[in-house]
């Protein structure tokens, strides 16, 4: 490892006040996005070898899943060296070098930070195994229940199940206590009430912007400030209760948040922040984006990638059918909460959900290409800074894989595993993963259709989906009326106009089970977008809009557009004044 950045890396960039709010951010899972090597594992220099592409499609800002050095029990984020690039990933050079091929394009990198926890192989971890060492209190350890023999059934302190399945507790032999794991036992919890772990973590991401890194992207992060460890009531017929809903948004967080961007001069220097908030609710958000708090820009809310489970059901696999009604209001309330203070993040898709198009859409071969277009225009024109994940802009899908063989995510081999102990059917919990698993986002990337899409020249870490020989993005760039092209001229409107990004936004026809359609406004600006969230005609009713006199269509997915009787999937944006 060298520690000081190559020259290169340091170039100064220009970060406005509030720079973020007109920009759109494109995620990367170095993982699955360009092998160079090889080793069918994508890596930092496959990536700085696209970086054309990213400026093409006209993207602000990269968020990078991690690349730090990573025992990969997690893909990354278990990470046992914070100032190391993983070998697999490549060298610290190699970061540097991709860090100034984005700044030379004009587009900022944000960094993955995961502080919850570390890796279980991070030398804090490993002296914190021993009793007697400084490095003990930085993570949560605990004697066994009393009245029950360390190590034995039930001996756990308390009934809290990690969010991969099993207790979130772990037996250490060598001091007979056990340590908490939110995540898998390869994933314990540090323990943020020591301050000398939260000075180690800000030191660590000064280094990181010293390095010419332009922000944060903050995993789990409200889970940082815990709650009391104590038991909760389990759902019928189950023995433990998911931790989250007992250590999310602890009293803390907004303390701890705040202390942060102080000793990393998070907002003194214009970086961009986003939190990820699992059971984050509009109040926490609210709080935590509050300019006035001097805590973070943005939040990653749950709630609407939540509402096709089953509500009160055993978690994310346990499915429920999605209504469009409940989803616009979902994002309406978040978008009126933080109408005045805060700002909103707005995706469908990262590396830990399924395919969008595939989940809101219809991936059919009819559909795809203008459900993938709409759902695009839909999160576009709500308020709020935009996140595509890689491939989205190509309308990639699930990947519908049929046995557990080819699963690789350690949350679907767990969630598995123990379905199966529970007594579930085998064709329900496989039904479960082939929706919902993770394995569908992390696919490799599609970049052509020559053999394994272009990713690797080896054999890839997990399948390409077989779709590849049609959606891929050497096509797709080709095709002026292609997936890819919708998202330029998306990424273009926002930069052209102001009312995209500031303008107030409106929900209209609410109830509308159908038809998605709101409106934004600034000053003496309105603009105002239809869409059919559906794979069957749909009319909108004109007295429901305004007056569309005199329109005129910035964006639209047919041609010859001018009824309010919508194609399936057919949508588009006016600019009325
Ligand atoms: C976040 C990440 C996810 C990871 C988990 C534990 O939710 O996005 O990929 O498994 O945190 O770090
Ligand atoms: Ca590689």
């Amino acid at each position: 490892m060298t520690s000081e950045p190559t020259q290169a890396a340091v170039v100064s960039v220009d970060r406005p006040t509030d720079w973020w709010k007109s920009a759109v951010v494109y995620q990367i899972y170095p993982r699955s996005f360009a092998d160079s090597n090889g080793d069918g594992i994508g890596d930092i220099p496959g990536i700085t070898s696209r970086l054309d592409y990213l400026a093409d499609l006209g993207v602000d800002v990269v968020w990078l899943s991690p690349v730090y050095a990573s025992p990969m029990d997690d893909n990354g984020y278990d990470i046992s060296d914070y100032q190391d690039v993983d070998p697999m990933f490549g060298a610290l050079d190699d970061l540097d070098r991709l860090i100034a091929g984005l700044h030379e394009r004009g587009i900022k990198i944000v960094m993955d930070l995961v502080v919850n926890h570390t890796s279980d192989e991070h030398s804090w971890f490993i002296q914190s195994r021993d009793p007697a060492s400084p490095k003990r209190d930085w993570y949560w350890w605990r004697p066994p229940r009393p009245g029950f023999e360390p190590g034995s059934e039930g001996a756990e302190p308390t009934n809290w199940e990690s969010a991969f399945s099993g207790s979130a507790w772990q037996f250490d032999e060598r001091s007979g206590e056990y340590y908490l794991h939110l995540f898998s036992p390869k994933q314990p919890d540090l323990n943020w009430e020591n301050p000398e772990v939260r000075r180690a973590i800000y030191d660590m991401m000064n280094w990181w912007v010293d390095r010419g890194v332009d922000g944060f992207r903050m995993d789990v992060i409200n889970l940082i400030s815990k709650h009391e460890l104590g038991d909760g009531v389990p759902l019928p017929g189950r023995t433990r209760v998911s931790c989250f809903f007992f250590t999310a948004n602890g009293p803390r967080l907004d303390e701890f948040l705040a202390e942060m961007n102080a000793a990393v001069g998070l907002d003194a220097r214009n970086l961009v922040t986003v939190g990820e908030m699992p059971g984050s609710t509009i109040e926490t958000a609210r709080s935590a984006t509050d300019p006035e708090n001097h805590e973070l820009n943005m939040v990653f809310t749950f709630e609407h990638v939540s509402l096709d489970s089953r509500p009160g059901g055993s978690g994310k696999f346990d499915l429920a059918p999605l209504s469009l009604p409940a989803l616009k209001k979902n994002l309406n309330e978040w978008q009126v909460a933080l109408a005045e203070v805060g700002w909103n993040s707005l995706y469908w898709d990262n590396h830990d959900q399924p395919r969008a198009v595939s989940r809101f859409g219809d991936d059919s071969s009819e559909h795809r290409v203008n459900s993938a277009k709409t759902l695009a225009t839909v999160q576009h024109m709500h308020r709020g800074t935009p996140y595509i994940y890689q491939g989205e802009e190509l309308g990639m899908t699930n990947t519908y894989f049929s046995s557990i063989e080819q699963y690789r995510d350690i949350e679907s081999l767990r969630y598995h595993s123990d379905a199966l102990s529970l007594g579930m059917e085998v064709e329900t919990v496989l039904h479960s993963l082939s929706v919902k698993s993770r394995d569908n986002a992390r696919t490799p990337m599609q970049w052509d259709d020559s053999s394994h899409a272009g990713f690797t020249e080896g054999i890839p870490w997990l399948p390409v989906n077989p779709n590849y020989l049609t959606v891929n993005a050497a096509a797709e760039i080709e095709d002026p009326n292609s997936v890819f092209h919708h998202f330029r001229k998306l990424i273009k409107l926002r930069h052209d106009h102001p009312v995209v990004v500031y303008g107030r936004f409106e929900l209209l026809l609410p109830d509308h089970e159908q038809i998605w359609t709101v409106t934004r406004t600034l000053d003496d600006q309105v603009l105002l977008m239809i869409a059919n969230w559906s794979s069957q005609l749909a009319s909108v009713p004109p007295e429901a809009i305004p007056d569309l006199t005199g329109a005129q269509v910035l964006l639209a997915t047919h041609e010859d557009s001018a009824a309010l009787e919508l194609e399936p999937w057919e949508s588009r944006i006016y600019l009325l004044s």
